[in-house]
């Protein structure tokens, strides 16, 4: 597999996404369980200004609230079922904070790619926040995490508070542009939809030198020909499948 860093082939989405609820405590876990060594999950802020792990603008796919979930405040947050939702087994599993979600990533020994996903006009004060976190508080003992966003305002927050941390540029279909926006931001990896991939597209930017980062790969025979094409990590709902 191509790996040019710590980051291994195999990153657990939203914790392991499709075999417990995302973005929880629980999720991130179970990727251990399965044999991730890394997980990836996405920090959005409360109505308080607590960094918290949540993809959604709304808390209806996920929880049992409702409406937008940035505002509300953390406490009100933290009592919500996200568990529930996606199987009635994991009823009463909260919305975890970043800082309780550090420390289960250093009981796990679990690296980490940390998406800063703001909600509708945040996205400088989630960067921040979420950029203090890190240098406060990421655990000594693990590898560096990486930080990424679809944000351009997160990631130039990223790239003056945090420039020694390794940082990635999220995208979906990867624009023409695409190295000029990696060098203004001083990323250091591009994560993009494996949808978008072609093996042209992977040499190009292999060739510029980046790591290249696919998401979301729930198919062993997509994650082969992703690899194929130097593709250095995948992420996926389902490390289960990828376990050797
Ligand atoms: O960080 C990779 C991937 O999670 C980006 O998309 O929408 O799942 O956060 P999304
Ligand atoms: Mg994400």
């Amino acid at each position: 597999m191509n790996q040019t860093s710590s980051v291994p082939f195999i990153i657990g989405h939203r914790g392991a996404a499709g075999l417990a609820p995302e973005n929880t405590l629980a999720s991130i876990r179970r990727a251990k369980v399965e044999g991730a060594t890394w997980v990836e999950f996405d920090v959005m802020l409360s109505a308080d200004n607590v960094a918290m792990l949540f993809h959604d603008d709304k808390l209806d796919r996920t929880t049992n609230g409702r409406g937008v979930m940035a505002k509300r405040t953390a406490d009100a947050l933290q009592d919500l079922d996200a568990g529930a939702s996606f199987d009635p087994a994991f009823k009463g599993e909260p919305i975890p904070t970043l800082m309780e979600t550090f420390a289960v990533l250093a009981a796990e020994g679990l690296g980490a790619n940390i998406e800063i996903k703001p909600a509708r006009g945040a996205d400088v004060v989630t960067a921040e926040i979420t950029c203090r976190l890190i240098t406060e508080a990421w655990p000594a003992t693990l590898p560096p995490p990486v930080v990424s966003s679809f944000s351009r305002l997160a990631m130039e927050v990223a790239r003056d508070l945090i420039p020694a941390t390794p940082r990635a540029m999220l995208f979906g279909k990867l624009p023409k542009n695409w190295r000029a926006v990696v060098d203004e931001l001083t990323c250091t990896a591009v994560h993009m939809s494996h949808k978008h991939i072609t093996p042209d597209l992977a040499a190009e930017v292999r060739t510029a030198g980046f790591p290249i980062r696919a998401y979301t790969v729930n198919d062993p025979k997509r994650a082969d020909m992703l690899d194929a094409m130097g593709v250095t990590s995948i992420f996926t709902d389902r490390p289960d499948l990828f376990s050797s």
